[in-house]
């Protein structure tokens, strides 16, 4: 059923084993009474209320969910300011000296920021903003590594009224500028660059290209990480401004600007099934109690944690779990710039022991390279103080979830799987660690107050067994809608089904005891190493070299990446396929996208395999790609076409 389906799908299907939580563990949880889940089904509103009610509002909301389908309104009339809630409220209400951010960068050098620290930092970033003119309601796009003042420059948007657009620093100079494009923003925050396996990526060399071709960007904040000048940065007099100098000439104290809940807090790009990403809008109160209710339930955060969730800022998993739900709850964080096996394969657990990690939020991906890595390198170091697991971004394999709990939570730590969007804001489908019992490979129940159902393709709910994961309510930190493209938002995630319930875009399946497996993307978006990639992107950056004619893009099922990307291209009369042209290809794609989309395997083919009326049938070429038996050709205009590149194929291989 599933376009692109994880790997080891029988594994995680034939899974027995069962954790239940240890009475040690569950004494002391945030949540420990199963009473939760029955309270917050009967009543989610109410749940939802109790939540938010610990965030601090400027003007108490009068009510909790307005829900015009599809557009809902979470704790309206409420007035707030995210900034104050992440940062100001615990420097009074006794975090003041507590660690807010623990920084390491890849080379080694270290940060650590309190509540205080951070406060400061943001207010001065607050005015920096508003002394280049930004205003309530503007949009900052960011394109910046992993460094606190990432996430200073963030809650500085935050703090000011203004909407941030963090674009990730893998994306290349096309899709910066695009993203900027769409959303109009008028600064864009970057920095001289970031490391990355031992270089430093040239990020503003990068937005330079950029720049070329966003009108809109009237200056540019540039935040200085290197200090050895290796790369000289060009700065373009008037609109570019080095963030340390121009710092010096703004006032310490940024007063806060009174938000609505509804008013939009940030934007951040997905990939979807056209070529186009889509800007995923998100709003203020709803999205800061979605997130901070579950960073405190499903990762059971106390005050003496230090928690480490791997994501880079620039996807969802580092918005909602780097920077607002830990931040919105107190947390002790810590980041980590670089890569995973920089200067050795053993850095992360170095990390784990220099700062003493107690939770560890990470990627299936990761986990499966550092299995391919060996159990030598977590065993080489203390590990002790670790006392809960995560993973997100893909569907985590029995054996990935096995050795994970064995050779890094040293069979004692529960791992919460959990299952969530970028447009769910939110993890919305995940054990609690005091009270589920656990099953490899399954993210279990949803959280407490979310609606989820595995509906059949008549939409009806399906009790055991596969189907479509939809939620059937609407949740706080749910998206808002699509940043200028309304009739998207409804099309995409609100017309599957006739009762405005919530279309995910994923398989799933329930088991007898009411566990979710989730199975994979059912559309056409892949999931390579957990970042989210829309076939057609790469489709239509490959149709943009002039060599090309078409392009059919599919996921090929990866024992790292959990996915890779291969393509099969038809070239335009007078062209021939050669090697070089395969390299040119492949340079073209991650030029227009980013090396995050470099297809693993390009095919020159004479025709692709399309229906009667045109249609490129990707399912085909899926089978082909994975070597399985070809599915139903007879809605093909031409079956021979596949029997040529199969035999082709297999060539090749
Ligand atoms: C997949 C990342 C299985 C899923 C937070 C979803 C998962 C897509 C899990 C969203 C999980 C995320 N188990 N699959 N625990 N978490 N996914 O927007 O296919 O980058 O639709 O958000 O990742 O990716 P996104």
């Amino acid at each position: 059923m599933s376009e692109s389906s994880p790997p080891n799908i029988q594994a995680l299907l034939d899974e027995q084993r069962t954790f239940p939580p240890s009475e040690q563990f569950t004494r002391t949880a945030n949540v420990r009474d199963r009473a939760v889940y029955d309270e917050a089904a009967a009543d989610p509103e109410a749940f939802w209320k109790a939540q938010a009610e610990q965030l601090e509002w400027i003007e108490p909301f009068h009510t909790v969910l307005e829900w015009n389908p599809p557009h809902a309104k979470w704790f309206v009339g409420g007035k707030l300011n995210a900034a104050v809630n992440c940062v100001d409220r615990h420097v009074r209400n006794g975090r003041r000296n507590k660690a807010a951010i623990v920084w390491e960068g890849e080379p080694g050098d270290r940060r650590t920021l309190t509540y205080f620290d951070l406060q400061r930092e943001v207010n001065l970033a607050a005015n920096v903003l508003k002394s280049l003119g930004v205003k309530r309601g503007d949009r900052v796009a960011m394109y910046m590594p992993l460094i606190p003042e990432l996430a200073i420059a963030m809650l500085a948007c935050a703090r000011i009224g203004a909407i941030h657009s963090v674009v990730f620093g893998g994306f290349s100079a096309e899709a910066l500028a695009d993203r900027i494009n769409d959303s109009q923003c008028t600064l864009l925050v970057t920095a001289d660059g970031g490391y990355r396996r031992g270089s430093l990526l040239p990020l503003k060399q990068i937005a330079d290209e950029a720049l070329k071709h966003t009108p809109s960007i009237k200056n540019v904040l540039i935040v200085k990480r290197d200090s050895s000048d290796r790369f000289p940065v060009h700065v373009t007099e008037g609109r570019d401004h080095w963030y340390h100098r121009i710092v010096q000439d703004v006032q310490a104290w940024c007063e806060p600007e009174s938000m609505d809940s509804e008013d939009m807090l940030y934007i951040l790009y997905t990939s979807g099934t056209t070529g186009k990403p889509k800007g995923i809008v998100h709003t203020t109160g709803g999205y800061l109690t979605g997130t901070m209710a579950t960073t405190r339930a499903v990762f059971d955060l106390k005050d003496d944690d230090v928690y480490w969730c791997t994501a880079d800022i620039g996807w969802v998993t580092g918005h909602s779990y780097v920077v607002y739900g830990p931040l919105a709850a107190g947390a002790t964080l810590l980041m980590y710039e670089g890569a995973p096996d920089w200067p050795e394969r053993d850095r992360f657990w170095s990390l784990i022991e220099r700062h003493g990690v107690t939770i560890f939020y990470t990627a299936p991906t990761a986990i499966r390279a550092f299995m391919r890595w060996g159990t030598e390198l977590p065993q080489k170091h203390d590990l002790s103080s670790i006392r809960l697991l995560g993973s997100v971004g893909e569907p985590i394999n029995p054996e990935a979830w096995m050795w994970y709990h064995e050779f890094i939570g040293g069979q004692r730590c529960p791992i919460v799987d959990t299952w969530w969007q970028t447009e769910t804001g939110q993890i919305m489908i995940t054990p609690l660690p005091g009270l589920t019992t656990t099953k490899p490979g399954s993210a279990t129940h949803p959280f407490p107050g979310i609606s989820v159902q595995i509906r059949n393709e008549r939409g009806e709910p399906v009790t055991e067994g596969g189907g479509l994961l939809t939620i059937s309510r609407p949740w706080p930190a749910m998206l808002r809608g699509i940043y200028g493209d309304p009739e998207r938002y409804a099309a995409t995630y609100w017309s599957k089904w006739k009762d405005n319930a919530y279309f995910a875009g994923d398989g799933a399946r329930v088991d007898a005891d009411g566990c979710i497996w989730l199975l994979g993307r059912v559309d056409d978006v892949l999931n390579v190493s957990g970042h989210r990639i829309g076939t057609m992107e790469v489709e239509s950056a490959l149709v943009d070299h002039p060599a090309v004619a078409e392009a059919a893009v599919v996921g090929r099922s990866h024992d790292i990446k959990g996915q890779s990307i291969t393509a099969f291209v038809t070239l335009k009369d007078g062209q021939r396929p050669s090697t070089g042209l395969e390299h040119e290809l492949r340079g073209h794609v991650v030029k227009k996208i980013g090396a995050l989309a470099r297809p693993e395997e390009i095919h020159f083919a004479a025709d692709l395999p399309k229906t009667r009326s045109g249609k490129i049938m990707r399912r085909l070429l899926r089978d082909i790609a994975e070597g399985k038996a070809i599915g139903d050709t007879t809605t093909l205009a031409d079956p021979n076409v596949v029997a040529r590149l199969k035999s082709q194929y297999e060539n090749q291989e």
